[in-house]
Order: structure tokens, then sequence, then C-alpha cells
């Protein structure tokens, strides 16, 4: 009786899991597709509960329970602004799952032909993702240099390395009985996961994770060929393929090669003043900026990395409540690589209940700013650096921008003239409808709110 239910649970489940990618394309959609993924993910443990090969549930409730107390706290704990790292954290610890699972399926039926080369990609990729994902974590943790640890002739070290894991998964699909070979090939594995992530900087990591949750899925997907389980190669699939997707779109909108990501060392001069020219700039208090937001008709809004540091959002909605309710319109433009981990203002603008209708996406907002008061910049600097179309030799030459620089006035929230991601000077900053607004970002945008409150108390 449950050998025929499980395969319509598996069914079930697999439809969840897509339709939970298809909803969290969107953010009104988004708490869908999290519930659906979220029940695809239930009937498949029940469905694999069912299935005859399981004759003892003691281990699996221990693991159940140990597993519960260590991730219902880290949901709960964890701030928004570490979900890179918990994310890191997530692919380390399903990508040793899936490694241990290939090492015990290995030693007890040590398979042949197909299968061994099932196991051997599912162990190869689980072993290296899991310390490739736990450098990762270790790095936006900041529990390890977040500078790209750089020598010479690195690249070919780590091309034999990885060379020889795969010469021994080879081996070992040739002649599964040389268990030997069996530790050697998984502790290259976890070197190569070390080695590689080594040369990259801190702030490339958002990046890396989408690869390394690419890997960790197709090692999953792996993982259902080696165990004859469908759900696990279309789930790991759909992992799998998402993940590389993800870190295209992200590579293209910072207009960066996958190679540039991996091998290019970028980041490195990220907090370096040296790229700042002293030029004049003008400046103005929140009086002056509050004035000037209540005397528009649009107002744009543009967060980055700064507004997520300073945890800025709640404030800036109070900010719009009380524009809005003056009739100023106002919106926000979301560049798809502000911050540091896709959608990061989506989820720090949802956190603070922006209702999604006033987020604009770059290419929708950007023919907008020519017929925009007000564009108001809070802690967002290279998504709205004109360099990136004027300069051929600038590093963000290419990446696409949002035109806040075509706004009649400019307003810039942000703390000092120090460079953001790219490490490069922001002549946006110099221009003369340009007002600079220095501060921490909550802070000034408190101060802003105030002076809007008063003068509306006043009249
Ligand atoms: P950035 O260019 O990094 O600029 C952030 C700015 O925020 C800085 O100039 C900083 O200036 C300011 N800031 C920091 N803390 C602040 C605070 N407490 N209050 C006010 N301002 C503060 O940010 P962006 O424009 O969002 O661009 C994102 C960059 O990250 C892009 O280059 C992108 O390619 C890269 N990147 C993005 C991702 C993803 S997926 N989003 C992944 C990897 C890399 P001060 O220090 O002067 O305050």
């Amino acid at each position: 009786m449950t050998e025929s239910i499980y395969p319509a649970l598996y069914i079930l489940a697999a439809a969840g899991f897509i339709l939970a990618i298809k909803w969290m394309n969107s953010p009104a959609t988004a708490r869908r597709g999290v519930i659906v993924g979220e029940i695809g993910m239930l009937l498949a443990v029940v469905g694999t509960l069912l299935r005859h090969e399981v004759i003892n549930y003691e281990w699996i409730l221990i693991a159940f329970f140990v597993g519960s107390a260590i991730g219902v706290p880290i949901a709960y704990i964890m701030p928004m602004t570490a979900v890179p790292q918990r994310t890191a954290f997530s692919h380390a610890c399903g990508a040793l799952a899936s490694a241990l699972i290939g090492t015990a399926e290995y030693y007890r039926r040590m398979p042949h032909g197909f299968v061994m080369g099932a196991l051997v990609l599912e162990t190869l990729l689980g072993f290296l993702t899991f310390t490739a994902s736990m450098m990762a974590f270790g790095k936006l943790q900041e529990v390890l240099p977040q500078r790209p640890i750089l020598y010479r002739g690195q690249n070919f070290v780590n091309l034999g390395i990885f060379s020889g894991a795969v010469a021994l998964g080879v081996a070992l699909i040739a002649r599964p009985e040389t268990t030997w070979l069996y530790p050697v090939f998984a502790l290259l594995a976890l070197l190569f996961g070390v080695l590689l992530i080594i040369p990259i900087g801190g702030a490339d990591m958002p990046t890396v994770i989408a690869l390394l949750n690419s890997y960790a899925g197709l090692s999953a997907s792996a993982m259902g060929f080696a165990l004859n389980n469908k759900l696990l190669i279309i789930a790991g699939a759909l992992d799998g393929s998402s993940g590389f997707i993800l870190a295209v779109i992200m590579c293209r909108a910072m207009n960066r090669s996958f190679s540039n990501v991996l091998f290019g060392a970028f980041g490195t001069i990220q907090t370096s003043a040296k790229q700042v020219t002293a030029r004049p700039v003008r400046s103005a208090s929140p009086e002056e900026a509050a004035e000037i937001l209540d005397a528009a008709r649009s107002v744009v809004i543009v967060p980055g990395y700064g507004m997520a540091v300073a945890q800025a959002q709640h404030k800036l909605r109070e900010m719009y409540d009380v524009l809005m309710k003056r009739g100023v319109d106002v919106r926000f433009a979301i560049h798809p690589v502000a911050g540091r981990m896709p959608g990061h203002m989506n989820v720090l603008l949802a956190e603070a209940d922006v209702p999604y209708d006033r987020l604009a996406e770059m290419d929708d907002i950007n023919p907008e700013f020519p017929r925009t008061d007000v564009a108001l910049i809070i802690g967002a600097n290279d998504v709205v650096n004109p360099a990136a179309r004027t300069d051929k030799t600038s590093p963000l030459a290419g990446m696409p921008i949002l035109n806040a620089y075509e706004a009649q006035t400019i307003m810039v929230i942000k703390r000092s003239m120090n460079p953001g991601f790219a490490g490069i000077d922001n002549d946006l900053y110099y221009m003369d409808k340009t007002l600079m607004l220095f501060g921490d970002a909550k802070v000034f945008v408190s101060s802003i709110v105030k002076e809007l409150n008063t003068a509306v108390a006043a009249r």
C-alpha cells in the first residue's frame, strides 16, 4: 500500500518545487512560493519515509531532533543582513550530506558502471562544495580574512588538484574495488574547495554562493541517479539550474564574467580612499533635505548597500508615508545587484512593508528619471555611477546603472566620500545639482522624518 503512495507524493512534491521557483520570481508571490516549496519538501520527506527500504526510524528521529534543534534557532537568531552567510552554511550542510551518503553507498554497495559514475560525481561535487561553502561562510562572517589571498602559479595548483581528484574519480569508476583511492579522492576534493575560495574577495561571495548552490544541486541530482531516486534527480536539477541562472544574472548585472569573479580578485581596493579625488562637493543638512523633498512632486529613492548596513529601511518607510500623505509621488528604484545579495533591497523593503507596487525595476524606472524632481540615493554608490557609461577604463564599464544623474535634483546619503564595492570615485557626487547628505543612513533619514513632521505640525 505505502509503496503505491510514495510515487504520487513524489509527483506532488516535484510539482510543488517547480511552482515554488515560479512564484518566488516576484515579491508579490514569493511568500506563496516559499509555502508551496515547504509543503513539497514535507511531501517528499513523508514519501521517502514510507518506502520499504526504511526499516528503522530511530536514527531518523534522532537526526530530525538534532537538525531541528540547530535549524530552528538559526532561523530566528540570524539577522536579515546575515542571510548570505546563512545560505552558505546551508549549502555546506546539504553538500556534506550528499557527499556522506555517497561515501556510505560506496562502501556499502561498491557499485559499478553508470551508478559508480554518478556516485563519483556526487561525492566530488559534495565534498568540494562543503569546504568551499564553509570558506564562503567564514569570509562573509568575517572569521576568515575577506581579502583575496593570491600567490604565483595559484591557478595551476588549483587546476592540478582538481585534475588529480577527477583522475582518481575516473580510476574509481574503472575499478571500484581499489578502495584506498577513495579517501585520497575525497581529500583532494575537500582541499580543492578550500583553494577555490582563497583567491576570491569577500565581497564576491554572494555570486560564488549562487554557483555553489548550483554545485550542491548537481551533487544531489547525481545522488538521485546513484540511489535511483527520481525526486532527488528533479529537485537537484532544479536547484542546480536555478543557482547557475542566478549566478549568470548576477554576473551580467555587474557586467563581469564568471572567470573574473572566480579568478579576478575583485574588491581588493574596496575601502581604499586613494581612488577618490579631492574635489569640492555641496552638502546639505536634514532640514534643507526635508524642505527639498517636501517641495517635490516626484521622488525616486535609490537604496543600496549602505541602507542595509544602517538598517534604515523602517525609517525610510516612515519617510515614504509622510511624503505620500503630503501628495509627493514616491517610488523605489531597484538595481538587480544593489547591496550584496540577490534581492537584497526587495527583502529589506518588504520587511519594512513598503508596498510592492512602489518598487520599480531598473528598466522601468530609468526612462522616468528626467521627469523626477528628486533622486534620493541612500547608501548606493556603484549602481548609480555614471562612469559605467562614460569611462571605458572603469572597473564598472558596461555595467547597467540606474540613471539617477538625470533627475532634476540629486541627494545622496552616505557617511563620507569613500568609494563603494568597486573602489572608485563617483562623478555623480560632484554635479552642480547634487547635494551630499553626510551621515549614517538611518540617523539621517530619522532626522528628515522629524523635520517633515515638524513642518506638518507647524502648518
Ligand atoms: P556600494 O557601491 O557598495 O556602495 C555602498 C555605499 O554605502 C558606500 O559608498 C558607503 O559609503 C555607503 N554606506 C555604507 N554604510 C553606510 C551607512 N551606515 N549609512 C550610509 N551610507 C553607508 O553599494 P551599491 O550601490 O548597492 O552597489 C552594490 C555593489 O556590490 C555593486 O558594485 C555590485 O556589483 C556589488 N555586488 C553586489 C552583489 C549583489 S548580488 N547585490 C553581489 C556581489 C557584489 P560611506 O562609507 O561613505 O558611508
